[in-house]
C-alpha cells in the first residue's frame, strides 16, 4: 500500500515515543508527528527515529514539535486523519489508574481542546489514565462524534491475556485466542468462554482454577509491570497496542477489535465508554459488535458498565 497521510501522537514518553517508533515503521504514513511540553524532547527523538530509516529500510518522515501552554505548536497537527493523546502521568507502584484522573484530566483536556482546533477531521485515539474516563472526556472536550473518539486498552489487555495463556501452555501465541472486554480497571472482564488454543475452548484446555490465576493475572498485568519497573508503566505492547488501532483506521480495514467505544444499547448497556468489540475503519468505530456471553460474563459486564458511568459523570466537572 502506498504511504499517505498525517497521525500525530501528543505526549512524547514511553508510551508516545514508542508508538511514534512503530507508526513509522509500519511505513504506511507520509508523515508521523510527535509532540509533548517538554522544549526539545519531541524533536529530538524524531530526529533520532529518522536517523534510523536508512537501517530500518522506512521512509515515513517523523516530524517532532514543542507545544506551549496556549497551543503554540498545534499547527503541526493540522490535517492529521489519526491523533493519539498520550499525555499525561503514567501510575507510580501501589497507585491505582483512578489516582490518576484528577491530573490527567486537566492535561487530556487542554490537548483536546487543541486536536478538535487543529485537526477537527481526526479520529482520536485515548491512551491516557484512567483510559475509559480520558475517553469519554475527550470526546466532551472535542465535542467530535462519538464513534471517532476510542480508547485503547482492549487490544492490550487481550495481549497480555494470550501471552500469559501461551506461556501456561508453552504453546506459540498465535495458537491462543483471548478477550477482554469492560473496563481498563478493577471491573476488566476477561471473557474465558471466547478464548481458546487451536480451536479447543480455553475452559477445556486448563482447569478452571488455572484460568481464574490467568484472569487475575491479566486484570493486574498493568500494575505486575508498574510493580517491577518501580518507576513509569508499561509501554512496548501498550504501543504495540495503540499503534495496531491506528493502522486499522488508516487501512479503513473494519478489523473487529477489542476498544473503548461509546456503547448505546449493545448488550442492554447505554450511553458510556466501555471496552467492547468494534469494527475499526475510516471513521472511527463503524459498529459495536456484540459477542455471545455466558450469563456471568455479562453481568460482569453491566457491573463494569455502572463503575465507569460514575466515574465518567465526575470527568465533566474536572
Ligand atoms: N491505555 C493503556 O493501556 C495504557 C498503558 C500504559 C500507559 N498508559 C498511560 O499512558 C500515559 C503516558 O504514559 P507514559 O509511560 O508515556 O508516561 P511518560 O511520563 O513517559 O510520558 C508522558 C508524557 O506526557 C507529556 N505531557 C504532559 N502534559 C502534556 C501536555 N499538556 N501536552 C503534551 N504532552 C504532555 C509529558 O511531558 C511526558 O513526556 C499515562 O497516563 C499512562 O498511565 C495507558
Amino acid at each position: 500500500m502506498a504511504r499517505s497521510g498525517k497521525v500525530a501522537v501528543v505526549g512524547a514518553g514511553f508510551y508516545g515515543s514508542t508508538t511514534a517508533q512503530r507508526l513509522a515503521e509500519y511505513d504506511i504514513f507520509e508523515t508521523v508527528v510527535l509532540t509533548d511540553i517538554l522544549e526539545g524532547k519531541p524533536e529530538g527523538l524524531a530526529l533520532d527515529m529518522n536517523q534510523s530509516r536508512a537501517v530500518e529500510g522506512f521512509e515515513t518522515r517523523v516530524v517532532g514539535q514543542t507545544t506551549g501552554p496556549n497551543g503554540e505548536g498545534y499547527e503541526a497537527i493540522a490535517g492529521a486523519e489519526i491523533v493519539i493523546i498520550t499525555a499525561g502521568l503514567p501510575r507510580k507502584p501501589g497507585m491505582s489508574r483512578m489516582d490518576l484522573i484528577e491530573t490527567n484530566a486537566k492535561i487530556v483536556r487542554q490537548v483536546s481542546e487543541n486536536v478538535a482546533k487543529h485537526a477537527p477531521e481526526a479520529v482520536v485515539i485515548v491512551v491516557s489514565n484512567p483510559l475509559d474516563e480520558m475517553t469519554a472526556l475527550a470526546q466532551i472536550a472535542t465535542q467530535f462524534p462519538k464513534n471517532r473518539v476510542l480508547g485503547q486498552a482492549g487490544i492490550l489487555d487481550t495481549a497480555r491475556f494470550t501471552n500469559f495463556v501461551a506461556e501456561e501452555l508453552n504453546v506459540p501465541v498465535s495458537s491462543v485466542t483471548t478477550l477482554t472486554l469492560g473496563s481498563h480497571g478493577d471491573t476488566m472482564v476477561p471473557v474465558p468462554s471466547a478464548s481458546s488454543v487451536d480451536g479447543t475452548p480455553l475452559t477445556e484446555a486448563l482447569p478452571a482454577e488455572k484460568v481464574e490465576e490467568l484472569v487475575t493475572r491479566t486484570r493486574n498485568g498493568g500494575a505486575e509491570v508498574v510493580a517491577l519497573l518501580k518507576t513509569g508503566s508499561a509501554y512496548y505492547a501498550p504501543s504495540a497496542a495503540a499503534a495496531r488501532m491506528a493502522k486499522a483506521v488508516h487501512e479503513d480495514s473494519g478489523e473487529v477489535l477489542p476498544v473503548c467505544a461509546w456503547v448505546d444499547g449493545e448488550y442492554g448497556i447505554s450511553g458510556v465508554y466501555l471496552g467492547v468489540t468494534a469494527e475499526l475503519a475510516k471513521e472511527g468505530v463503524r459498529k459495536v459488535v456484540e459477542r455471545d456471553l455466558t450469563d456471568t460474563e455479562l453481568a460482569a459486564l453491566k457491573e463494569a458498565a455502572e463503575a465507569v458511568r460514575a466515574k465518567q459523570a465526575d470527568v465533566q466537572s474536572l
